[in-house]
């Protein structure tokens, strides 16, 4: 197996750290426009070899797309952050003209990979690179909710003080400001979550307030950090090892939708199957007429600022 990762920042790094320490990678390409700060990063990556559990992956530093010829999967976080004093729309902008000029260089080279799109606000990104491109729609996956939903998981298992791996649940919608996180699929320990708080003499879970809670996790590390790598580090490695082995995951990743729940033309992280040919299926689920209408809501607003931002680039919002 073949990866990309656009982008030797905080993020890419942190792909490139868990692909090195616990992936099975037979090549690994590390691309930015700063070509010292990927060799930097990569000639430092080599000596983890001799002394970590890691692969011996071949791993190159490049600024050339060529280096990327057969990937199977590129992961991009190529871009800015947001600055002070900027709106999402501005970043939006400048992140889709370079997500869009990126995914074209790469389908150049490794027309047959999967796209991952990490850079914000990136269900945008992924929006126009899935229309701007010829990459099927399964093949350009937002990491979209998958963080989010990260973040849900460890603050219930926090309040229940259980492993976050036995909480279950979803963070739908876009990543970011608009998302939604329906309360009758959160479960803890497989029993529903009601049930568990009040058998284990807790306060029951507000969806509402955990949300607020979801959203407020990645402000309060940006605040102190001024960015975010960990989490987002992680979640993209869990999207890379469904698609790697095949493992037809379902993960709350985001794609360009073609008419699920009676959405059209629009990137939202739903529940998806992810395996080796992509986001290959999304889940249909009981949803009530409230999370749909939540659903719908979601959509209309994020079309809003797609339909904004191709007017500042002129980039395509829609398939010809
Ligand atoms: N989706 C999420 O949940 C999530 C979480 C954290 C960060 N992010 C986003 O990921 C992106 C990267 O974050 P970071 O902290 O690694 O940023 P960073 O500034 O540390 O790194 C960005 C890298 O991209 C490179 N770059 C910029 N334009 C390029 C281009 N056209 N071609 C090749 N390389 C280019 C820069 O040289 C830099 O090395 C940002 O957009 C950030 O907002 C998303």
């Amino acid at each position: 197996m073949k990866i990309g990762v656009i982008g030797a920042g905080s993020v890419g790094v942190g792909v490139c750290n868990y692909l090195l320490t616990l992936g099975s990678v037979s090549e690994l390409v590390l691309l930015d426009n700063n070509l010292e700060r990927a060799e930097g990063e990569v000639f430092d990556f080599r000596h983890t070899a001799a002394l970590t559990f890691s692969k011996n992956t071949h791993i190159v530093p490049t600024d050339d797309y060529f280096s990327l010829i057969g990937a199977d999967i590129v992961v991009i976080t190529a871009g800015a952050q947001i600055k002070q004093g900027q709106t999402r729309i501005d970043l939006a902008e400048i992140n889709s003209r370079i997500g869009v000029d990126i995914a074209k260089q790469v389908e150049r080279v490794a027309p047959n990979a999967t796209l991952i799109i990490v850079s914000n606000p990136c269900d945008l990104v992924a929006h126009f690179i899935a229309i701007n491109t010829n990459f099927p729609r399964s093949r350009v996956i937002s990491s979209g909710c998958v963080i989010d939903t990260a973040r849900l998981m460890s603050i219930v298992a926090n309040r229940v003080n259980l492993d976050p791996k036995n909480v279950f649940g979803y963070v739908l919608g876009e990543h970011g400001s608009h998302c939604f996180t329906p309360k009758s699929l959160i479960s803890i320990a497989g029993q529903s979550a009601d049930y568990y708080c009040d058998t284990h003499h807790i306060e029951r879970i507000c969806a509402d307030q955990l949300l607020e809670s979801v959203k407020q996790a990645g402000y309060e590390i940006f605040k102190r950090k001024q960015n975010t790598t960990h989490g987002i580090s992680a979640s993209v490695f869990r999207i890379i090892q469904a698609i790697m082995i095949n493992e037809r995951s379902v993960l709350p990743v985001a794609t360009l939708l073609n008419g699920e729940y009676g959405l059209d033309n629009v990137v939202l992280s739903l529940p998806t199957v992810v395996g080796k040919n992509g986001a290959e299926s999304i889940l249909q689920h009981p949803f009530t007429e409230e999370e749909i209408t939540t659903l719908e809501s979601i959509a209309t607003e994020v079309n809003k600022v797609v339909e904004q931002v191709a007017l500042k680039t002129g980039l395509a919002s829609v398939k010809a």
